[in-house]
């Protein structure tokens, strides 16, 4: 346990000191549980030489990016392999592949979302955080090392513990825990009505407004998208940056408000 922890500030130390001009991921499990992310490439974009893996408590993973990804980066939880079947399943996030790699496949909702668009407009990289897909764990990316004065480089995500704020109508339960929040549906996944998914006459950005449903998970989390049309607030810009991916970010006055 000691050693994992030493190793694991070394790669924040790595990453600190990272000088290279390609952009590294750093991901990070700060969870107590072991976190399996799910990694997919957009439209038209290669999938990583990884698309899944396994990273227990205190553990990291650095992962060189190629040019102009973008994509998004997830967290499963509550995984395990069937000792008959042979199959890896995952309670929430799963990405119904049956293999600890998602090979191009995405995480079903509802789930944290880290999305990336790498060297996009303006040589610009855009990332945010989305609830839009629900919740499932705390996620925030913290960027490192981009042009001074350039873009709106900062912190982003979701800290807070939303499962445990969860409306009842949207919690995802497992049968062994009655009442507890594996993960937390938005109201589209939850009542699939045009006025929460942003769709028909409520897909214009007049149109769709903030529900009661987002608004408490804005509430908690003001950085993150809390649904389609939440542009605004949640979208951040960095110029030749490397991302640090954190689950369970411990809380720290630099994140505290994520
Ligand atoms: C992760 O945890 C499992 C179970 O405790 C252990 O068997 C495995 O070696 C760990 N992996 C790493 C890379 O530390
Ligand atoms: C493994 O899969 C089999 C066949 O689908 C199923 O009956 C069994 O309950 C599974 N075991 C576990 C521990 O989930």
């Amino acid at each position: 346990m000691v050693l994992a922890k030493v190793s694991f500030f070394l790669l924040i130390i790595l990453f600190l000191i990272n000088g290279s001009s390609s952009t590294t991921f750093t991901v990070v499990n700060q969870c107590s549980y072991t976190v399996w992310p799910g990694l997919l490439s957009g439209a038209g974009t290669a999938q990583l030489p990884t698309t899944g893996f396994s990273l227990n408590s205190s553990e990291a993973r650095v992962i060189s990016m190629p040019a102009s990804w973008s994509g998004r980066i997830w967290g499963r939880t509550l995984c395990n392999q069937n000792a008959t079947t042979g199959k890896f399943t995952c309670v929430t996030g799963d990405c119904g592949s049956s293999k600890i790699e998602c090979s191009g496949a995405g995480g079903i909702p509802p789930a944290t979302l880290a999305e990336f668009t790498l060297n996009g407009a303006g040589n610009l990289d855009f990332y945010d955080v989305s609830l839009v897909d629900g919740y499932n764990v705390p996620m925030t990316i913290v960027p490192h090392g981009g042009a001074a004065g350039v873009g709106n480089c900062k912190a982003t995500g979701c800290a807070v513990d939303l499962n445990s704020l969860c409306p009842e109508k949207l919690k995802v339960t497992v049968e062994t825990a009655a009442g507890v929040a594996v993960a937390c549906k938005s109201a589209c996944e939850a009542f699939g009505t045009p006025e929460y998914c942003c769709s028909g006459a409520f897909a214009t950005p007049n149109t769709c407004r903030p529900s009661e449903y987002s608004g408490l998970f804005k509430k908690a989390c003001p950085t993150a998208y809390s649904y389609a049309y939440d542009d605004g607030t949640s979208t951040f810009t960095c110029s030749g940056a490397d991302y640090l991916i954190t689950f369970c970010p411990a809380p720290s006055p630099s994140l505290r408000g994520i």
